[in-house]
């Protein structure tokens, strides 16, 4: 029976929930490492071009193909296909959308199972006593992501809360968790800012991060800069075109989309500033990748005036923007179950959910604690373990491909009287920025993200 189509209850309710999604740990995680490997600077000047040259067009032509069609990727290429030869590719790319979904909610919610366990660990103390101790921190993190009972909880845990939002609907689980969970996160993310503003290292994090020194700047910075725009946006594989999908016809497009890019370029930013003022202050040695999060920061934390409660706050702050983003994750998978098989909301949610944990637990296995799993490589010497290998596949193929394909499509299949009557309707601005746009999703998105695939496969580069 056909259900009525959930909508979001306005403009602030599409913008929260979609920044949500936008803000996770590709923000608070990744990017605070990848800038801090690529030396600052210059690496975050061409992270933000990427983001407003590629992203942002991107973001746009995903809003629009989901509003103009109400549905989320499969069915939505579907029906812009409709009469015409080739609609099984596009479905297709629809499909690998959900599948990039269903992969990169499995292994994200391993990490934000960790958040759960730090907060736990800064409000009892126990993160306090580990960082008297030297090195205690770094073993205990290896010793901590290679107990599969302590990893399956955390991913079980993180999962049953994201089913639950989405079990909910739009807007009575999706949106309301959003409206909650996100101005706490800015209130957080601010205070943390103005904190870490009159520590002494601040000045040292300004200069790392704002005074681009190019000579340091590679290609492959310039790749990872690009792929990870993707990720921290949402995009390339529907999570927005499901989201826009709910969107009402009263809202702007264009603007909406900025508003959502430029909060999540934002919320990044802050997110360095905090860490690296905080790390500077102190002189440490930061650790590679996961490390910055869960070994580096925590040792600094507890050498400030009252580090419980900013190690505390920034975990919370931390664990609330994984949760709007495994939300979103979900809802592509479980939304493409409502729209094509037609199940209810409820056993979409439940189901998908489930399956998704038993590849989760697999996950959470393959980090130390089963042999099998850890050293499973189906990818290459470098990617040794299934969440690594998943990892790699979803960031460096599933993400650019189909972020290719979808501004392929936006840009030469959907022709520009069909963008223009969806992206028109609420927008009451100029429309000097349609031009703009078009150029950009016609020609310098896919060179960019086509610059990426071929420099992967042709000069086996990566990015994280
Ligand atoms: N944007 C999220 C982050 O930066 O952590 C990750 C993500 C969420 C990617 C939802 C893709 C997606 F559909």
């Amino acid at each position: 029976m056909a259900q009525p189509r959930g909508q979001w209850s306005g403009k602030l309710g599409f913008i929260l929930a979609a920044a949500g999604s936008a803000v996770g740990l590709g923000n608070l995680w990744k990017f605070p490492y990848i800038t801090y490997d690529n030396q600052g600077g210059a690496f975050v000047l061409v992270y933000i071009g990427a983001v407003a040259l590629v992203g942002l067009p991107i973001m746009i032509a995903e809003i629009t193909i989901g509003r103009r069609t109400q549905r989320s990727p499969v069915g939505a290429f579907r029906i812009l296909m409709a009469g015409r030869s080739g609609g099984w590719f596009w479905s297709g790319l629809g499909f690998l959308g959900v599948s990039a979904g269903f992969v990169i909610l499995s292994y994200y919610t391993v990490v934000a199972g960790w958040t759960l366990r730090y907060t736990w660990m800064a409000l009892s103390g126990q993160l306090r006593e580990l960082a008297a101790q030297s090195g205690a921190l770094d073993a205990y993190f290896g010793s901590y992501v290679a107990n599969g009972g302590a990893q399956v909880l955390g991913t079980g845990i993180f999962m049953t809360l994201t089913i639950g939002a989405v079990y909910f609907g739009v807007r009575s689980g999706i949106e309301r968790v959003a409206k909650v969970l996100m101005p706490v996160l800015l209130l957080i993310l601010f205070s943390l800012a103005i904190y870490a503003s009159t520590t002494a290292g601040f000045g040292e994090a300004m200069t790392f991060l704002f005074r681009p020194n190019f000579s340091e700047l590679t290609s492959q910075s310039v790749l990872e800069a690009l792929g990870h725009a993707f990720f921290t946006l949402s995009l390339g594989m529907g999570a927005i075109i499901t989201y826009g999908s709910y969107m009402n016809k009263k809202c702007s497009v264009p603007v909406a989309a900025l508003q959502i890019a430029a909060l999540d370029t934002v919320i990044a930013i802050l997110a360095c500033v905090v860490m690296f003022s905080i790390i500077f202050s102190f002189d440490m040695e930061v650790s590679k990748s996961a490390g910055i999060l869960f070994t580096t920061l925590p040792a600094v934390f507890f050498q400030l005036d009252g580090g419980g409660i900013i190690a505390a706050a920034f975990f919370i702050l931390v664990a609330f923007a994984a949760l709007t983003s495994t939300i979103s994750l979900l809802e592509v998978v479980s939304s493409y179950a409502i729209d094509e098989l037609a199940w209810s909301r409820r056993q979409a949610a439940m189901t998908m959910g489930a399956a998704i944990f038993v590849f989760g637990v697999l996950n959470a296995l393959s980090l130390g604690a089963n042999d099998w799993l850890t050293d499973l490589n189906l990818l290459g010497a470098s990617h040794a373990g299934l969440f690594n290998s998943l990892d790699y596949l979803a960031s460096n193929w599933m993400l650019p491909v189909g972020g290719l394909f979808i501004a392929l499509f936006a840009g030469w299949m959907m022709s520009s009287k069909d963008t223009w009557a969806e992206v028109s309707q609420g927008h009451d601005g100029s429309a000097a920025w349609y031009p703009a746009w078009r150029f950009l999703i016609r020609f310098v998105a896919p060179v960019a993200v086509g610059a990426i695939i071929f420099s992967i496969i042709f000069l086996g580069m990566e990015y994280q």
